[in-house]
C-alpha cells in the first residue's frame, strides 16, 4: 500500500532534497513555475464566499468549493470514526504520561501565516507558502498546513500548561490517489521542561523514551531497536530535529517528526528560553489509521457510507477491529492529453479535476510526458479514474462533468488538448 499522505507531511520542511522526490510520488511530477516569486492566480477558484470562519477573502483567495465543504465536518470528534478513535487513544497514552497534559481540538483551521509560518521560522520563499501548496483565504490567513499552527498561540496562552496536545484538520494542495487527500489531521504535542534544572539532552532523551511508548501503545510493539529507530531530519521549528520510525508490516515506516523547540519558537511565543525549553512533535493521522485500522483508501474516512462507519465502535483500539473492504463499483476512465505552457502545474490540474468531480475522483496519474524536438513545446497525458464509493457511475454523467474539466483547462490553465 503506498502511504504517502504521512511522508508529504514530513518531507515538506527538509532542505536538502526536493519534497516531492522524497514524498514517495511515483506517477507524477511538477513543472516549477518558470518566473520565481511571480505570484500566481490559482487556476480552479470558483466565486469566493462572504468569509471563511471570519475571515473576508481577497484577491489571493484560492480555495475550490471541495475543499471548502470539508471545514467543520470534526471527524476528530466522532468517537466512533477510525480518526477520532485514534486522537482518543492518543489523548489516552498521554493523560497517562502526564495527568496534567492539555487537550485541544476545536481550534479554527483558518490561521494566519504569522502563526502557521513566520513565528515558526518557516522561510518566506519556502515552498510551502506557495499558492500552489497551500490554501490561502487572503494573503494574510491560510487554511493551516499543520497544526504546528497553534504551537506559539497556546505557549503565549497559557505559560502555566507543561504539555498539551492540539489536533485538527489541516489542508494542503495535492495529487490524488488513495493517500493523498488536500484534508487530512495531524496532532501536535509540546513539552515544557525548566531549563536551570533540565538539560538540552535530558529534554531529548524524555522526547524519545515519550514517542518510544506511544509507538510501543498504538502498535503493540516492544521497544528496542530492532522495532523503532530515529533518523536526523530538518524542520525549521526544532534544534535539533529528529524523526522516528517502526518496523511495522514488514517494513519501516515513518511514524513521526519531532524535536527540541528552537530558541526563537519560543522567543516568538513570549518565553525566555534561558527558564523555559521543551520539546515538539507532529503526527499525521490519517495514514496511521489506514494502517492500525486496515483502510486502503485515504477518501474512506470522508465517506458518508454507512457500509464504513459502521464498522467502528470507541472500542475499535481495543478491540483491534480491521476494516473490511466492500466491493468496489467499476470504475470510468478518461484521458486528458494536451500541450501544457510554461507554467502549467500539475497541482493546478488535480483542483480542478477535484473540483468538479469531488471524490468521485479516485486518481489521476501521468501516463506520458514529452516535448517536441523541433517546437519545443511539452504534451502531458493524464488518465482519470472515476469511481464513486456507492453506486456504479455511468458513462454519459462521467462524461457530462469530463467535458466541463476540458472545458476548464483550456480556460484556465491555457492549454491546447490534443
Ligand atoms: N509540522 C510538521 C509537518 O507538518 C510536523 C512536525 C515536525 C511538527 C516536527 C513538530 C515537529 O512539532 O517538532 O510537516
Amino acid at each position: 500500500m503506498a502511504l504517502g499522505a504521512g511522508l508529504v507531511t514530513l518531507r515538506r520542511f527538509s532542505r536538502s532534497v526536493p519534497r516531492r522526490a522524497l514524498a514517495g510520488h511515483t506517477a507524477v511530477t511538477r513543472t516549477a513555475p518558470k518566473v520565481p516569486g511571480l505570484p500566481r492566480k490559482a487556476a480552479t477558484v470558483l466565486a469566493p464566499p462572504e468569509e471563511i470562519l471570519g475571515i473576508k477573502p481577497d484577491e489571493k483567495y484560492n480555495v475550490p468549493a471541495g475543499v471548502r465543504e470539508k471545514l467543520g465536518k470534526n471527524l476528530l470528534l466522532n468517537e466512533k470514526h477510525p480518526l477520532g478513535i485514534l486522537w482518543k487513544t492518543v489523548q489516552d497514552y498521554f493523560a497517562e504520561q502526564d495527568p496534567n497534559c492539555k487537550f485541544f481540538d476545536t481550534e479554527k483551521p483558518v490561521v494566519s501565516t504569522v502563526e502557521c509560518f513566520d513565528k515558526l521560522r518557516v522561510p518566506p520563499d519556502h515552498v510551502s507558502r506557495s499558492p500552489s501548496d497551500t490554501y490561502y483565504v487572503n494573503a494574510d490567513y491560510v487554511l493551516r498546513t499543520h497544526t504546528s499552527a497553534h504551537q506559539c498561540q497556546f505557549l503565549s496562552q497559557y505559560p502555566e500548561i507543561s504539555s498539551f496536545l492540539c489536533a485538527g484538520d489541516v489542508y494542503r494542495r495535492d495529487e490524488i490517489d488513495a493517500s493523498h487527500y488536500p484534508a487530512f489531521h495531524q496532532c501536535e504535542g509540546v513539552r515544557l521542561f525548566d531549563a536551570q534544572k533540565v538539560s538540552k539532552e535530558e529534554v531529548m532523551e524524555d522526547l524519545k523514551k515519550t514517542l518510544e511508548g506511544l509507538a510501543a501503545h498504538l502498535f503493540n510493539l516492544k521497544t528496542g531497536e530492532d522495532t523503532m529507530r530515529w533518523l536526523d531530519e530538518y524542520f525549521p521549528f526544532t534544534e535539533p530535529s529528529v524523526e522516528l520510525e517502526i518496523f511495522y508490516q514488514e517494513d519501516w515506516m515513518e511514524v513521526l517528526g519531532c524535536g527540541v523547540i528552537h530558541h526563537d519558537v519560543l522567543r516568538n511565543a513570549g518565553l525566555d528560553p534561558e527558564k523555559v525549553h521543551g520539546w515538539a512533535f507532529g503526527l499525521g493521522l490519517e495514514r496511521l489509521a489506514m494502517v492500525l485500522f486496515g483502510i486502503p483508501d485515504i477518501r474512506l474516512f470522508w465517506s458518508d457510507d454507512e457500509r464504513f462507519a459502521q464498522q467502528f465502535t470507541a472500542q475499535s483500539f481495543t478491540e483491534k477491529t480491521k476494516f473490511k473492504p466492500f466491493s468496489k463499483y467499476p470504475p470510468v476512465l478518461k484521458d486528458i492529453s494536451m500541450w501544457i505552457p510554461e507554467e502549467f502545474v500539475d497541482n493546478d490540474l488535480f483542483e480542478m479535476i477535484r473540483d468538479e468531480g469531488g471524490d468521485q475522483v479516485e486518481k489521476v496519474d501521468l501516463l506520458d510526458e514529452f516535448t517536441h524536438p523541433k517546437t519545443g513545446r511539452t504534451s502531458k497525458m493524464f488518465r482519470v479514474t472515476w469511481r464513486d464509493m456507492s453506486r456504479t457511475l455511468t458513462n454519459e454523467e462521467v462524461n457530462t462533468k469530463h467535458e466541463k474539466v476540458l472545458e476548464r483547462v483550456v480556460e484556465e490553465l491555457k492549454v491546447e488538448l490534443r
